[in-house]
């Protein structure tokens, strides 16, 4: 992309107006003082003191690239979204993070990472708002908010403080899944590029037919999955903070561009009432035996951002972006991130955040927003809807359903209706024990005490053994031990 600057020779005030001197302020006099009718100062300084937008709350620190998704297997019968259609090629715009830390926080802190992919497609924006973990610590979205909170600095020093984090995760049990796959070796990926992307919830697909499925969205790195040690991930803090942006970034400037084959988990609609746990349950996932993955298709990355800022920093993506053929499902905490993420951004980049060019779709816009803060796009008259005056409209009468599902009941405050095997053990106990093999357990179990050892007051330890043991008794007991050794602490047997 080029700019004005590359083509001028002579640089000018925001005004386009020559400017006299880049070296010396308006005085009078050689020694001062300073004249208010500086303008080319007052503009510098200005301009400087607002170069800074607030951060994202959480997953302020990221970065990101461009490039392309093209559909290489036939999907059509489960979904008629055009981005998704055989052959189908469509240009995105990604963004990887961190979740807890600012701004300028280390890349390699232990925490799951963000997955954020926006494309460009021919009915509008598609967004996928993952992490590369496929299930989360919650599912309630009145626990979000809390859980962030936990995770971040305390209200007296602003340090980071591990008893809060163990103090929130053992009083939520729903944790365990998350938490596992936390401190486990894919808590910190060796690079964006070496871990996999997941939707993590259940959304919908509708094909030409009107026929509707449950699906999960699997980005697989074609990199392969690459992890870093504790040990490795703390000496990396201390030597670049941004390793992983870095090493993106550089990747891309080298021809290696990476890749992610992007494979679904389809599930028929009608099966979702009967599931022997529930499948919009974002702390689970649906085992592969029963839902195998499908290919849809491959996501590559060939172009760096030319400007932080105004291509990553403002990029601004919302869970709510699904064209026809694509849809929410039931879970609780995707449908609150259907509201969140637009208000996040009104709030951070303004309510004309979608002008921003990395965030406008790629197809022209007829909406019956105008005006508001930084607005650059002409509004034509009428501005109101319904009019006789042929502006583009919706046929007066026409009302286009949008993907369904029935729901009823008293209006109340409630858990999920239980299906018969949900439980916040199982999954979490099938990783630790079938799925991890000793080295891996026992890497865990170092990770799991370390971070134990970090500072956690003797009451929230005694219920963090009690949460591990809940999974696994011996697994739970080894961490005991493990604690004491660390801290020399003798803790009463609970
Ligand atoms: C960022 C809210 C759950 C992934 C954010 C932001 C908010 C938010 C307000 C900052 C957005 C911005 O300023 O640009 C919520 C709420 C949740 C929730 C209310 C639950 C009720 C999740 C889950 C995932 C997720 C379950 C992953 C599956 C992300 C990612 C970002 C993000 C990747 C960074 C987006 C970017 O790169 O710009 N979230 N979140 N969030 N969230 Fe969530």
């Amino acid at each position: 992309m080029t700019t004005a600057k590359d083509q001028a020779t002579t640089a000018t005030t925001d005004a386009g107006i020559p400017v006299e001197s880049q070296e010396y302020s308006l005085t009078v006099g050689a020694n001062g003082p300073l004249l208010l009718q500086d303008h080319y100062l007052i503009e510098q300084m200005a301009n400087f003191n607002r170069e800074r937008i607030p951060e994202r709350q959480p997953h302020a620190k990221g970065s990101g690239a461009f490039g392309r998704f093209e559909v290489t297997q036939d999907v059509s019968r489960y979904t008629k979204a055009a981005v998704f259609q055989p052959g189908e090629v469509t240009e995105g715009a990604i963004r990887f993070s961190t979740v807890a830390g600012e701004r300028g926080s280390p890349d390699t802190w232990r925490d799951p990472r963000g997955f954020s992919l926006k494309l460009y497609t021919r009915e509008g924006n598609w967004d996928m708002v993952g992490n590369n973990t496929p299930v989360f610590f919650v599912r309630d979205p009145m626990k979000f908010q809390n859980f962030i909170r936990s995770q971040k600095r305390l209200a007296r020093n602003g340090l980071r403080d591990h008893d809060m984090q163990w103090d929130f995760w053992t009083l939520s049990p729903e944790s365990k899944h998350q938490v596992t796959w936390l401190m486990g070796d894919r808590g910190i990926p060796e690079t964006w590029r070496h871990m996999n992307g997941y939707s993590s919830h259940t959304y919908m697909w509708v094909n030409a037919q009107g026929e509707e499925f449950w699906v999960k969205y699997h980005f697989i790195s074609d990199q392969g999955v690459k992890c870093m040690t504790q040990d490795e991930a703390d000496a990396m803090c201390g030597k670049d903070n941004d390793y992983h942006q870095r090493d993106l970034y550089e990747s891309i400037e080298r021809g290696e561009f990476p890749s992610w084959t992007l494979k679904v988990q389809i599930m028929p609609f009608e099966d979702a009432k009967t599931y022997r746990f529930n499948p919009f349950d974002l702390t689970k996932v649906w085992p592969h035996s029963d839902y195998p993955l499908q290919e849809v298709g491959r996501l590559t990355l060939d172009t760096n951002p030319v400007d932080y800022h105004t291509q990553i920093e403002q990029l601004a993506f919302e869970p709510n972006n699904q064209p026809p053929g694509t849809g929410l499902s039931p879970d609780k905490m995707l449908l609150a991130r259907g509201f969140s993420y637009a208000d996040a951004h009104r709030a951070r980049l303004g309510v004309n955040y979608k002008e921003i060019p990395v965030n406008a779709p790629k197809v022209p816009t007829a909406a019956y927003t105008f005006a508001g803060a930084h607005r650059t796009q002409n509004a034509l008259d009428p501005v109101y809807a319904p009019n006789s005056k042929g502006s583009p409209q919706v046929p007066q009468g026409h009302v286009e359903q949008p993907p369904t599902w029935y729901a009823d009941g008293d209006i109340q405050r409630a858990a999920y209706v239980k299906h018969p095997e949900d439980s916040d053990e199982i999954q979490a106990r099938t990783m630790m024990m079938e799925v991890w093999n000793d080295e891996e357990r026992e890497r865990f179990i170092g990770n799991v005490s370390g971070h134990l050892a970090g500072g956690v007051g003797d009451d929230v330890l005694q219920r963090a053994f009690e949460y591990w043991r809940s999974i696994d008794q011996g697994v739970g007991e080894r961490i005991e031990a493990k604690v004491r050794e660390l801290t020399g602490k003798v803790l009463s047997q609970s």
